[in-house]
């Protein structure tokens, strides 16, 4: 016969959320409920959801930081602000008026840049493609250009000639640093000897003069020694253009791409803990150059003008994106599901970072794994695969940080009209940058053909 068991009496032991696990305690419940000291709720009462909010004194703040690293360390610095990064009015402005030059890469944005009332003096021009007439004003209107490649040098050339003057133009270069992924579709490469064959041709030509060199190494850089190794070979190549022709380069602009405080996709630890701060890159790259042109300042020559081009360093954390939560759901794996009213038609750039997501209010409901979907009637439209967050009620707010890089210029009309961005003023004010779009503003453009104007014959036109 079996020996009976001894009866044990049961105990219930809570579940304690937040206790030690092997993965360390759980994250704290972060909530967002102000940015630059506006309270977010009334903004989206105001001006409905979703919405991007801007802080200017943030902006400002980060472009000083900028300055500020690297005035303190290289004489002369000169920052080219990026359309392509953040192009809206007021915001380029916000950054001309800390001194920042326009840095463009298209007709489009030179144009822009001119309107805005940004001199062309003041205009670096880049981009593979310039057509012949915003080539031709850019010229007569003294912008710092940098020749993409041949058939661009032999363009200018035929340019300057017809404007019966000697026109200054740099070089972008490519080359391998060893530290990034080599980009090398844009500029003259250095290892093939392509850079100086370009040296070379402006070198013979009785219309242009060599004045800068220009590269642009990648973006989201997060090792400094790359930037260091970038000044060190541009410096060496400057010199070597110098002795092969008749030129003094007076700028060596270093493109942008230092990280920004945002966590990219595939990294483990908090970007607090990766991205290296402005001071790191600004010692590594002028140390570097230090350096690599001690020799030159022996000689009495000039040293050049670092030129910086950094763009979501700047923006990524001066703008936020707030939107409402419009349904829940379980997926058939049991995740939890939200339906945002906000999707990757606003937030390009969350096929590559794993953005900061915070509820408005605090709640102290137990957090779930939740996936974020979008509005779009696409599969593609998933800002977070996994996020934890509290329970979400339909309505309910969300903060979507940093999202000042990018997102406002690859941002798209599918299916969804583009919302407000409004700007939190230095002194506090709020104004809107851009106005939401409307069917009215969407349609504005088209046109129906006479033949085409009532979508059912039958009916009389509208
Ligand atoms: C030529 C050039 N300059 C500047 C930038 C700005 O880069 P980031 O926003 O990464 O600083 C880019 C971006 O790709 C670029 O192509």
């Amino acid at each position: 016969m079996n020996a009976r068991k001894p009866w044990i009496k049961p105990v219930l032991t809570a579940h304690k959320p937040g206790g030690m696990n092997k993965f360390g305690p759980a994250r704290p419940q972060l909530h967002q409920s102000e940015f630059d000291g506006a309270a977010l709720e009334p903004l989206l009462a105001q001006y409905g959801s979703p919405l991007f909010v801007v802080s200017e004194k943030r902006l400002r703040e980060n472009a000083r930081q900028l300055r500020r690293a690297f005035s303190t360390r290289w004489p002369k610095v000169r920052h080219g602000w990026s359309y392509k990064t953040h192009g809206m009015g007021a915001v380029c402005n916000a950054l001309h008026q800390e001194g920042a030059w326009a840095e463009v890469v298209s007709e489009l944005e030179y144009r822009k840049a001119r309107a805005l009332g940004v001199p062309g003096s003041r205009i670096i021009f880049n981009g593979p493609w310039k057509p012949d007439a915003i080539l031709e004003q850019a010229m007569a209107e003294g912008a710092a250009i940098n020749l993409d490649h041949l058939d661009e040098l032999y363009a200018a050339e035929g340019i300057a000639r017809r404007l019966g003057r000697k026109v200054p133009v740099g070089l972008r270069l490519n080359f391998d640093t060893g530290y990034s992924e080599p980009w090398s579709r844009f500029g003259f490469n250095l290892e093939t000897g392509a850079a100086m064959d370009a040296v070379r041709r402006i070198g013979a030509s009785e219309w242009l003069q060599l004045n800068g060199l220009h590269s642009h190494i990648g973006t989201f850089v997060l090792d400094v020694r790359a930037y260091a190794q970038q000044a060190r070979i541009m410096a060496g190549f400057m010199d070597a253009a110098e002795r092969e022709i008749d030129c003094r380069i007076d700028y060596l602009d270093i493109g942008g791409g230092f990280a920004s405080r945002n966590a990219l996709q595939g990294i483990y630890l908090p970007p607090d803990q990766v991205v290296p701060g402005l001071d790191q890159y600004a010692e590594a790259i002028t140390e570097a150059l230090t350096e690599a042109t001690r020799a030159r300042s022996g000689q009495g020559k000039p040293l050049p003008v670092l030129v910086l081009e950094t763009g979501r360093a700047v923006v990524d954390d001066a703008e936020i994106l707030l939107t409402r939560v419009v349904g829940g759901k379980h997926l058939p794996d049991g995740r939890r599901a939200a339906i945002l009213d906000a999707g990757v038609n606003l937030l390009f750039t969350a096929y590559w970072y794993n953005h900061d997501v915070r509820p408005l209010r605090a709640n102290a409901g137990l957090a779930e794994e939740t996936v974020l979907f979008g509005p779009l009637c696409m599969n593609i439209d998933q800002l977070r695969a996994s996020v934890m967050l509290p329970p979400l009620q339909v309505g309910e707010a969300l903060c979507i940080s940093p999202v000042g890089a990018y997102n406002n210029t690859q941002w798209m009309q599918f299916i969804h009209a583009r919302p407000a961005v409004v700007m939190i003023m230095q002194d506090g004010r709020i104004e809107t940058i851009r106005a939401a779009e409307s069917l009215a503003s969407l349609s504005g453009p088209e046109c129906l053909p006479a033949a085409l104007q009532t979508p059912f014959p039958e009916q009389p036109a509208r």
